[in-house]
């Protein structure tokens, strides 16, 4: 049996900013064959075809705060519907409130039950992470300067774009998305502990090993979510 062949059902990533989700969350995708739902992605993707989505999010983002509920709410409605996403989906970065948790329980009402995984990174490993990321505009592939750099400097490895810094990765921005995150989402731990669907795994451990450590608990959540 190959990651295809599991009904892995909603998968959810929480973690801080930088915490390795969306590194991960393109590693689970590409071996269960599940869309990867980034809210943060599709997010700029609106804000460069300057959208009416776009034009509303993007000093919101650039502050380092949070969207509204309402918008992220419904783009990841929208989302999850689409036909790719029937035997499940890794959601990347949503929920981040307990309002959007509480919308996202009702939306799966009846569905199967999420798997919640929980990413631990230390404060300063964050920083440094944040500050050395770049990303290829094209692919979406992600970089870092001291933990994973290119082959090249400043090139995507895979098409040879020239690697980008996102907007909001400065220091005064990342403080504030820090802030953010201790504020609205880091509730988010005790709500899914509460509901018995929290699995937790160390983020500062090379991306191989995350990465085995969110399989095992995919795999142990789905199991258990299947039996429910
Ligand atoms: P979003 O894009 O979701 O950003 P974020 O949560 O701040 O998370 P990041 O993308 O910064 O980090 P990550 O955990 O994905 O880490 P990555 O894998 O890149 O959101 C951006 C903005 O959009 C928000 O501020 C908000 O305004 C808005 N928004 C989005 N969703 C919203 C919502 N639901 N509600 C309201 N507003 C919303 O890794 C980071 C770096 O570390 C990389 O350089 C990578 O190479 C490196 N790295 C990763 N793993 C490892 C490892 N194991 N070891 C060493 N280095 C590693």
């Amino acid at each position: 049996m190959t990651g295809r062949d599991i009904a892995v059902g909603p998968i959810i990533l929480l973690g801080a900013p930088g915490a390795g989700k969306g590194t991960q969350a393109k590693l689970i995708a590409g071996h269960y064959g599940v869309p990867h739902i980034s809210t943060g992605d599709i997010l700029r993707d609106n804000v460069s075809r300057r959208t009416d989505l776009g034009m509303k999010a993007r000093a919101v983002m650039e502050r380092g705060e949070l969207v509204s509920d309402d918008l992220v709410n419904a783009m990841v409605a929208n989302r999850r519907k689409q036909p790719d996403a029937s035997r499940g989906f890794i959601l990347d970065g949503y929920p981040r409130t307990v309002a959007q948790a509480e919308f996202l329980d009702q939306e799966l009402e009846g569905a199967k039950a999420p798997v919640v995984i929980s990413v631990e990174v230390s404060y300063n490993q964050l920083l440094q992470r944040l500050t050395g990321r770049r990303s290829c505009p094209v692919d979406g592939r992600i970089y870092n300067i001291y933990f994973q750099p290119p082959k090249e400097n400043g090139v995507c490895d895979v098409c040879g774009t020239q690697l980008i810094q996102r907007v909001d990765d400065t220091e005064e921005v990342i403080s504030e998305r820090l802030k953010s995150y201790e504020r609205q989402t880091l509730p988010l731990i005790d709500y899914y502990s509460r509901q018995g669907r929290l699995r937790r795994v160390n983020g500062e451990l090379p991306v191989e090993q995350v990465m085995e450590q969110i399989f095992r608990a995919i795999e142990g959540g789905a199991a258990a979510a299947n039996s429910e």
